[in-house]
This record gives structure tokens, sequence and C-alpha cells, in this order.
């Protein structure tokens, strides 16, 4: 960032050269010199009226300025990105003070921890300072973020609804995001959280959700987490459909448990996946599945089996997986008919799992990736929350004051 030094006194002409502060202000660096010449600050200042154009720089819209390696791909993809907290004129800079990891990376970075928090301070903070942002480098997936908007830049300045001050959770992955993180207070361990002193910037092309007055923000930060998946089954479930949710008992999969219900009506079906029987009691107790299957999520056979006696032996209609394990496509793909749908919200999915699975048992269904942005998924999702007083209990109890 550049100072530019407006020079009066024209008799200074033959010492004109460009200076630049150091970010500090500290240090004066002539970074341009036509003589040889050397000027202390003060005597400089004492001729110079000082014209502070802090002109901040051009950003590009999807964020591809901050990449680092490898160059001309987008900062989802790159493997490094600049987490430099000077604002570019296109970025919104925000104080951050809780990460979001997704589930299925805080579940692999605690395998490979063994739960022992200590150990996964270390590897989220080697992971930032390597790559400039969260992404799990064996999930690539990354989760998101709540903070304060601390300062936004100029080019976004009457184009964007935020103000400084405003409490926001960012709807784009940490996997793209650059963030610093100054220290972790906690991890919490049960709800995929962290608490930080960070800074992070958000792309002109970044989605964001101003924080609800009418809810805890950690509620609405656990919720938002998720807000594609409710969504998208608000879409793609129809009356009168079956539909069979893998990770019923979890977050985005009560959300969608949920939506499924209201959209199957009278006719329709909705089962859930538990992985015992304490975990299936309560999943009757919430009472958004009308039939649960017992089985561990890897169990292909075990699930279809079940799925077959549950729905009149019948394949459903749709399957969900909200899974935080890998290895669970053919769980997924296999109870469903053909024509049917693949919706898989899960992180740990692998594609080509799926479509080589898919193809091996003959199975034409429409598999769809987990988007985690659908039109007006923040919305949708906060609502559930409105609408169910159930679903509120249950995030409130797990998810705030913890
Ligand atoms: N597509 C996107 O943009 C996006 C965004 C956010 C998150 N995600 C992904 O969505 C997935 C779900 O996230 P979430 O926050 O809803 O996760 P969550 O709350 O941790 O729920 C995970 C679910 O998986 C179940 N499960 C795990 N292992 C199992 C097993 N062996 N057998 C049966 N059930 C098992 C859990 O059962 P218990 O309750 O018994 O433990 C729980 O119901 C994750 O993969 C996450 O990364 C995707």
């Amino acid at each position: 960032m550049g100072l530019f030094f407006h020079i009066k006194n024209s008799l200074l002409l033959p010492f004109f050269f460009l200076v630049e502060f150091s970010h500090s202000f500290g240090i004066m660096t002539p970074i341009f010199l036509k003589t040889k010449v050397f000027l202390h600050v003060s005597d400089l200042l004492s001729h110079l009226t000082i014209d502070t154009v802090l002109d901040m720089e051009k950003g590009n819209k999807y964020g591809t300025h901050r990449v680092i390696e490898p160059k001309g791909v987008l900062p989802q993809t790159a493997y490094k990105i600049s987490n430099d907290m000077e604002l570019f004129d296109n970025e919104i800079r925000i104080a951050v003070d809780s990460l979001n990891i997704d589930s299925a990376s805080f579940t692999q970075l605690k395998d490979e921890a063994n739960k022992n928090p200590e150990k996964i301070k270390k590897k989220i903070l080697e992971i930032v300072e390597e790559r400039g942002k969260m992404q799990n480098p064996v999930t690539g997936s990354g989760g998101m973020l709540m903070g304060t908007v601390e300062k936004i830049g100029d080019a976004l300045i009457g184009k964007t609804d935020l103000k400084v001050g405003d409490r926001i959770a960012t709807l784009v992955s940490l996997s793209l995001t650059p963030l610093k993180i100054e220290a972790i207070h906690a991890i919490k361990m049960d709800i995929d959280r962290v608490d930080v002193k960070a800074q992070a910037s958000l792309f002109e092309s970044g989605i964001y959700s101003k924080l609800p007055p009418d809810m805890d923000e950690a509620l609405a930060l656990a919720a938002l987490d998720v807000a594609g998946a409710p969504a998208q089954a608000a879409k793609l479930v129809k009356p009168g459909d079956s539909v069979f949710i893998l990770g019923a008992t979890g977050k985005s999969g009560m959300m969608c448990a949920y939506e499924a219900r209201k959209r199957v009506g009278p006719t329709g079906k909705v089962i859930g996946l538990a992985r015992n029987k304490a975990r299936a009691d309560y999943l009757k107790e919430i009472g958004f599945c009308h039939d649960v299957v017992i089985a561990d999520a890897k169990d292909a056979t075990a699930i279809l089996d079940q799925i077959l006696e549950i729905n009149d032996g019948k394949e459903v209609d749709i399957s969900i997986n909200c899974l935080n394990i890998p290895e669970c496509e053919m769980s997924s793909i296999l109870p469903v008919r053909d024509d049917g749908i693949v919706y898989f919200f899960s992180m740990a999915t692998s594609f080509t799992r799926a479509a080589l699975g898919a193809e091996g048992i003959g199975k034409d269904v429409l598999m769809i990736i987990g988007n985690g942005y659908t039109k007006d998924h923040a919305e949708i999702t906060l609502e559930e929350l409105r609408e169910s007083k159930i679903l509120r209990k249950l995030f409130e109890e797990k998810y705030v004051n913890t």
C-alpha cells in the first residue's frame, strides 16, 4: 500500500522519491531514490503536506488475487492463499470469534488427535499457518465462521448491506476464506466449534447471513453451518415420497427429517438411520421420522433389508446422506429405487465410489452433490428453528451454553 507525498516546496523536487511505510508505520523504506541523499522523516515532513491516499488494492470478485499456490486456480482449489489482513478494495474484514468446523473435517481431526484438544488446537494452527485458510488436508472441507464486521473495502461501500459492527456468519466455506488466527481459546469437542481470536476476509462473491436478533448466536451458527441441507430437502421431497435419512440423529439430518416430514404429507414416509437402539429411541422420541433403521452406516445390505421390510418391499424414492464418516456411498444408493434421488450432503462422500458403485449395481439414480448453497437456504433453515419448538429445544440443548 503506497503513501504518496505531494510536494509543495519545489526546491525539494530533486529529492523526490516515493516512500513506503512498513505496516507498523515505524520504519521508512525508500523504494525508489533518484539521488544518494537520504532525508530523515522529520526533515521531509517539515517541507511536505501529506495527502494520505491509502488506496486499497483491487481484488478479484472470486478472490483469485489471494491465491499463492498453484497460480491460476480459485481459492478453494488452491493449496495456499494469502492471509495477509491488509484489505483489498472488494473484501470485508471480519473479527472472528468462532469457527464452526464442518463435521466430516472435525471428526477426522478428532480421530487423528485421539480426541486430545491440545493436539487438535496445534493441528488447526498448523493448517491455517501453512495454507492461509482452514481446509482439512484429508477431507478437503472447511466449515464457516462467526464474527463482527471490522472493515469494508472501498469498492463495496454503498453496495453491501453490511456496516462495521454487524454480527455475521459467513456462508462460504472456510476452505476458501483467508484466515489469520491469533489464539485458540477453546475446542468445543462435541459441537465442532472452535472459539478463537482471529481475522478473516470475505470476498466480494462471499455470501453471509446477519445473525438474527431473535435467537442465540450459537444456535444460529450451528444451524447455518448446514443450511444447504434442509433447504435442498425442501426442494427435493414431494408429497407421497418415501425418504431415507442417513445421519438422522445429527445436526443436518434432524433438520432434513423435519423438513421431509413436512413435505411428504400423510401419504409419504420418512425413515431415519440410527447406529444402535439408544439412538433409535432418541430418534423415535423426537418424532420427525415415521420409522427407524438400526444399522452401522457402512453396512449397505443390512440397511437395504430393513428398508424393504419397513417400506412394503419397495426401495425408497429419495435418500439423504447427512453422515460425517466416509465409505457410506453404497448405503445411500442401494436402498433407492431406479430413477430415484440420492442427495449426498456429507463431505466425506467420494465421487468415484458413488459413481462406480452405482454403475456396479446397475442403479439408474440421480445423484446430487450437496452444494452448501441453495437459494434462500439461510432463511429456510432459520425459519425451521422458529417453526419447530422441538427442533429449537434440541438445538439449544446441544449448541447453546456448552
Ligand atoms: N455440503 C455442504 O456444504 C456441507 C456443509 C456442512 C456440513 N456438511 C457435511 O454434512 C455432514 C453432516 O454434518 P452434521 O453437522 O449434520 O454432522 P453431525 O451432527 O455430526 O451428524 C453426523 C451423523 O452421522 C451419524 N453417524 C456417524 N457415524 C455413524 C455410523 N457408523 N453409523 C450410523 N450413523 C453414524 C451420527 O450418529 P450419532 O448421532 O449416533 O453420532 C450423526 O447422526 C458432514 O459430512 C459434514 O461435513 C456438508
